[in-house]
């Protein structure tokens, strides 16, 4: 099956007018065209001030779902986008720079997975939302790092499941489930770069420091983490604890809000292998910039175009998972 996103152009390249307050204009701009901003925490600190929401990825589904605004501006990368579109096929959905990808959703191609599926014809097929809408058309379940854990238990322990495409996040429901799903061997890039060494040369330094981990990340740093939770999981933890530091292991756009909620507590990031680049910033989510956010919104463009076939089917595993988070209070 071809994946139907459909990119005319990934941003429009025309620099904002010399001397212009692009908050104001944004702002301006945003009432004009009733449109409501949504930022996933993992963009720039400014993106996420001017934002209306900023969420995980399971709350920006949430508030697209619910918004009466006539336009939704997803800050984050295209499945982000791509899930706004299937949830209000009637909006119009644009994304700042629509070159942001992700690499996890890359490790995913869905004519492969469709093969891969084959395999196990009795098997329900839970993914997560890091996807493309063509992964989720052959998907009966969609999760998200917040809820992942739940939804595959409220599956009966005899319901064999496919888990795709995070072989991490597979990994840790199926040490904490006992669940032995058949995992996709993908992998997010920003996640797969922590590098234990340096968490525990950096826990040596801060003997008081709890570890943060997002579930993306390789076992090894999963296994010496005080807390594994989504991003909204890292950010409730880091407010409730009454410890004072914290080594956080998930992309340092996050840090924005740790620090905002808590100014008295130190977040230190996590330092990935290569010292040489910013490995735990994920480049995908940093192409969008109050540049572009000013330009799409004022030229409304590049705006999300699915094909009408896969939003009616990959509405229905991103609808099951609402549902199944609603019963289960999540
Ligand atoms: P959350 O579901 O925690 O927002 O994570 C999304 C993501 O892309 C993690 O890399
Ligand atoms: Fe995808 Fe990883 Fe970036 Fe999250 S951090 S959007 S999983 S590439």
């Amino acid at each position: 099956m071809v994946d139907n996103h459909f990119r005319p152009a990934g941003f429009l390249n025309i620099p904002a007018p010399e001397g212009i307050d692009l908050v104001q204009a944004i702002k301006e701009l945003k009432e004009e065209k009733n449109a409501v901003i949504l930022a996933h925490y993992y963009q720039d600190s400014a993106i996420q001030d001017i934002a209306d929401y900023v969420g995980d990825s399971l709350a920006l589904a949430r508030w697209a779902a619910k918004t009466d605004a006539d336009a939704i501006v997803l800050c984050g990368v295209d499945f982000m986008g791509e899930t706004a579109k299937i949830l209000c096929p009637d909006k119009r959905v644009f994304i700042p720079d629509l070159n942001a990808g992700c690499s996890l959703a890359d490790s995913c191609p869905a004519d492969e997975f469709e093969q891969f599926i084959k395999q196990y014809p009795d098997h329900t097929v839970v993914s997560y939302v890091n996807t493309s809408a063509a992964i989720k058309v052959l998907t009966d379940v969609v999760v998200t790092s917040s809820n992942a854990r739940p939804i595959v238990e409220s599956f009966p322990p005899e319901t064999p499941l496919i888990f795709a495409p995070d072989r991490n996040l597979g990994n840790y429901i199926n040490s904490v489930t006992g669940r032995n799903m058949v995992l996709w061997n993908g992998a997010c890039h920003v996640h797969e770069q922590f590098s234990l060494e340096k968490i525990l040369n950096l826990k040596k330094q801060y003997p008081d420091a709890l570890v943060l981990a997002h579930p993306e990340c390789k076992s090894v740093i999963l296994q010496v983490a005080d807390c594994i939770a989504s991003t909204s999981g890292l950010l409730e933890y880091a407010s409730r604890s009454d410890k004072k530091t914290f080594i956080v292991a998930t992309e340092s756009g996050i840090l924005h809000e740790m620090k905002k909620n808590n100014p008295d507590k130190e977040f230190i990031p996590a330092p990935p292998n290569d010292s040489t680049c910013a490995c735990n910033e994920c480049n995908f989510m940093k192409l969008n910039t109050m540049e572009k956010l000013y330009n799409c919104l004022k030229y409304e463009i590049p705006e999300i175009f699915l094909d009408e076939e896969v939003i009616r089917k990959a509405v229905k595993p991103i609808q099951r998972m609402l549902d199944i988070s609603e019963k289960l209070g999540i």
